[in-house]
């Protein structure tokens, strides 16, 4: 199975994608989550791409593109991958297709997670993360069940993300709003696209993309 998670920054993209995970036991392959290694790690890339996220912007094309094809062709994604933050872009949704084509493989679905502005910014404010496995929690909705210690690793190393603020939120969704929503029409006219209302609590919307996944191979 190859999906794309599709949805505006906080919209529940990556909580989501852990739980396609832990259940189909295909790869999750994040862009966010690969430019923060980069920029941890102060690549060449991480360099370039720091000020940018900072700012709530997106990356280049060319860059993330490189990113996903290389990592595509590890074998762990031989049997299927989840997109998460990727494409987002029509530049980048062409590119997919193209890398997918090459292969002689094919989308099998993509899920676009709908939620009001309002939430997403709420949700975004109060998230945060473990530091060792990154599992994602919330400061109100998703506490640790035992409070200071992550559930998956039992690690206490908690970490916000830099761009996590309302004033950055803004201009995240200006560029989702304006480079990313036009994906949804882009898988619409393919016949791909399956829209989820990411408002319900996460184990409704883990339901409602189940019986989606149900039906795709
Ligand atoms: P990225 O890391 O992809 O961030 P994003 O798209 O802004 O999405 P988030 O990770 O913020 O949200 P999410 O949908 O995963 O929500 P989550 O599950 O965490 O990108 C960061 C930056 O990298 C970009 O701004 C850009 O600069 C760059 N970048 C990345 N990919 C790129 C690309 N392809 N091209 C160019 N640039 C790129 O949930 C959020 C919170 O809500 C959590 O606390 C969670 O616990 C909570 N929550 C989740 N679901 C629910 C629910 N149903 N009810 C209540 N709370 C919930
Ligand atoms: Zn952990």
């Amino acid at each position: 199975m190859r999906l794309i998670l599709l949805g505006p920054p906080g919209a529940g993209k990556g909580t989501q994608a852990q739980r396609i995970v832990a259940k189909h036991g295909i790869p999750q392959l994040s862009t966010g989550d690969m430019l923060r290694a980069a920029v941890a790690a102060e690549t060449e890339v991480g360099k370039r791409a720091k000020a940018v996220m900072d700012a709530g912007k997106l990356v280049s094309d060319d860059i993330v593109i490189a990113i996903v094809s290389e990592r595509i062709d590890q074998p762990d994604c031989a049997g299927g991958f989840i997109l998460d933050g990727f494409p987002r872009t029509l530049v980048q949704a062409d590119a997919t297709e193209k890398m997918l084509a090459d292969k002689g493989l094919d989308l099998s679905v993509v899920v676009e997670l709908k939620v009001d502005d309002k939430e997403l910014v709420r949700r975004v404010s109060g998230r945060y993360s473990c530091g060792n496995c990154g599992s994602v929690y919330h400061d109100t909705d998703k506490k640790p069940s035992v409070e200071g210690v992550c559930d998956t690793c039992g690690s206490t190393q908690f970490k916000r993300r830099p761009d996590d603020n309302a004033e950055t939120m803004k201009a995240r969704l200006e560029a989702y709003y304006k480079e990313t929503s036009p994906l949804i029409g882009y898988y619409y006219a393919k016949g791909k696209l399956k829209s989820v209302d990411g408002m319900k609590d996460m184990d409704a919307v883990t339901g409602d993309i189940e019986a989606i996944l149900a039906g795709v191979k």
